[in-house]
């Protein structure tokens, strides 16, 4: 089992955005935790970032016709891209949504993911272990 783990745009530049939100842990410091963590399971992960809606589509496309589990952090396209919730309605393996903050303890227009209601789970606002977390309970879900 390969996981895909998609991240949306702004997140290549974590240090420095809203570090009260995101702490001081840089875009290449959240995957080597993540491939580190990964590893110790025996589990292979592919991580992307991209800004780019049409990037990250295309990305969730070939993950659909691979039957490939994913994670995904849509970043701020959680919260008004229905054209990214279409895309993981697609998917024909499981997927779930992570967040290293917690959007609804935020401002207002972060309370609502329009990605939620076509995943398995989500799993918010635990910083890197939001993740980790995610990969365990992915294990759990393909077995
Ligand atoms: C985020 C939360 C989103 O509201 C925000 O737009 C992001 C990051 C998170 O991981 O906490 O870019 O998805």
């Amino acid at each position: 089992m390969k996981i895909l783990i998609l991240n949306g745009p702004n997140l290549s530049r974590l240090d420095i955005r809203e570090q009260s939100y995101y702490g001081d842990l840089d875009y290449p410091q959240l995957k080597s935790a993540i491939e580190n963590r990964a590893a110790e399971l025996k589990i292979e992960v592919d991580i992307k970032q991209s800004d780019s809606e049409s990037e990250l589509i295309s990305w969730l496309h070939e993950a659909a016709d691979k039957k490939q589990p994913v994670i995904i952090n849509p970043a701020a396209f959680t919260h008004y891209s229905y054209a990214i919730r279409d895309a993981v309605a697609m998917l024909t393996a499981p997927v779930i949504e992570v967040h290293l903050s917690n959007p609804l303890s935020r401002e207002e227009f972060r309370h609502t993911s329009v990605v939620s209601g076509v995943v398995n789970g989500t799993i918010a606002g635990f910083g890197a272990e939001s993740y980790l977390l995610a990969i365990l309970a992915m294990q759990k879900l393909v077995g």
